[in-house]
């Protein structure tokens, strides 16, 4: 596996595998490698001629108060890790490289963008949408694969895609769960022992809520306060931040559920923030 910084050298590297005609399988990355970030490695490696994994760390996509300076982070780890999986690139840029000084250009995606996550995270997406695009001119993939624990993202991502005509195939995969159902994350580390024990019901109250649609409960209100009641009952330490449904490609909030929609949940812990979705269907008619 080659290791590259220079964002030059990776553009020139895969403008020459472009013109080789090679697939070029891209998994954007912001390290500490878990199981469910070798699992987009695996299904890169499984589709592509040439795999490359970036790990960087986004400044701008972290709030003023969120958790830039403390994100979990061990490069020697991940390096092995990418190399096991079978990264053939793995791109390493450091921020100094990425960003001008006086950068000026961002990439925003409105609408998608503004509510769940976008809305207690105002920059967060126009921060994820930039890196992408610029990762994207960077490294010219064939396609490139995100987790769906990140659905907004994943939705947003899809969505400037398709705005800007960028030529990239957007892949997501399913989420990584724990043995009991709690969605893999860098931040989980932050967890403390007792909010360990009570993270899980992020998970089994978003699986309650979907059981209810599949049962023909249509109602989203209805739906959804029987999740919370779920979470306040098993998770009293988590603080929800919210527990919506919403459309898939959207991200606009619906009141019924009509056809596939997804419940998305956001709690904050001590010192970490957990996410989860669940795509919730209709009964069959
Ligand atoms: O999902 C992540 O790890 C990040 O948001 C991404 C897509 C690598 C952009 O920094």
């Amino acid at each position: 596996m080659r290791i590259v910084s220079d964002p030059k050298k990776m553009q020139e590297i895969s403008m020459g595998l472009r013109h080789e005609r090679k697939k070029v399988g891209f998994v954007p990355t912001m390290g500490y490698f878990h199981q469910g970030h070798t699992s987009l490695m695996d299904y890169a490696r499984e589709h592509a001629d040439v795999v490359v994994v970036s790990l960087f760390v986004n400044p701008t996509q972290f709030g003023p108060n969120e958790d830039l300076d403390r994100y979990p982070r061990d490069f020697e780890h991940d390096r092995e890790v990418a190399e096991a999986a079978g990264a053939d690139i793995l791109f390493t840029p450091d921020v100094k490289a990425m960003y001008a000084p006086d950068a000026s250009t961002s990439v925003t995606v409105e609408g998608v963008s503004a509510g769940l996550c976008g809305a207690s995270r105002p920059t967060h997406f126009r921060g994820v949408a930039t890196v992408v695009a610029k990762l994207f001119m960077l490294v010219n993939p064939t396609f490139a694969v995100f987790g769906e624990k990140d659905r907004q993202q994943l939705a947003v991502i899809r969505r400037m895609v398709r705005d800007l005509d960028i030529p990239v195939a957007v892949v997501g995969r399913p989420i990584v769960r724990e043995a009991d159902g709690l969605a893999l994350s860098s931040r989980n580390v932050f967890l403390s022992r007792e909010e360990r024990g009570q993270a899980p019901w992020l998970n089994k109250c978003l699986e309650a809520a979907a059981a209810l649609a599949a049962s023909g409960i249509r109602d989203v209100k209805t739906i959804l306060s029987a999740a919370a009641d779920i979470l306040a009952a098993h998770a009293p330490l988590g603080a929800v931040d919210y527990l919506e449904a919403v459309d898939p490609d959207s991200m606009q909030p619906v009141d019924t559920v009509a056809g596939p929609v997804v419940l998305a949940a956001a709690v904050q812990f001590s010192r970490a923030r957990l996410i989860d979705n669940r795509l919730a269907l209709p009964p069959e008619s």
